[in-house]
């Protein structure tokens, strides 16, 4: 009996290790500050300094239901892998990965993910384990 339990929780584990659900994203208030500060310089000129466009030029809102239902569905190595290889888009690929983090926790904050007290790694390995913004 006691061997029987012990093959069932293993298939468990197992069974838990394959399905590999998806983990809330994790980044610190300090980290989405400096992101803030990199986003007004590096971005708000076409999406706003309100994530919202500021009123539309052909840059999207990076804020509200339209963004968080697109991203929130996949893991957020998606839009951390997108921003870093397209955005800025006049200067693609231009910022290093621990500062296309740091925006994308200052995504994360203002699409209402909680605050917490690890920061959002730059490691896609990593990111691919955790949900978006939702
Ligand atoms: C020169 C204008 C410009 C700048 C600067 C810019 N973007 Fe963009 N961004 C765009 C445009 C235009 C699109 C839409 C691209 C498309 O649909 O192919 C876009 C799309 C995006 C998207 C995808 C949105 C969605 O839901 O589809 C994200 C995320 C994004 N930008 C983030 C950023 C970040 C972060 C920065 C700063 C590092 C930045 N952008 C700087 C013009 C810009």
């Amino acid at each position: 009996m006691r061997i029987m339990f012990g093959i069932g929780f293993a298939l468990l584990l197992a069974g838990a290790a394959a399905a590999q659900p998806l983990v809330p994203p994790s980044y610190t208030q300090a980290q989405a500050a400096r992101g803030e500060q990199a986003y007004m310089s590096n971005c708000a000129s076409c999406h706003g300094d309100k994530l919202d466009n500021g009123g539309g030029d052909g840059a999207p809102n990076l804020v509200g239901p339209a963004f968080s239902q697109g991203w929130g569905a996949k893991p957020l190595s998606e839009l951390y892998d997108y921003t870093s290889a397209n955005m800025p888009a006049s200067s693609p690929a231009s910022l290093s990965p621990q500062v296309y983090a740091d925006i994308v926790a200052f995504l994360l904050s203002k699409n209402g993910v909680t605050a917490g007290t690890a920061e959002l790694p730059p490691d896609d390995d990593r990111l691919k384990s955790m949900s978006g913004p939702h």
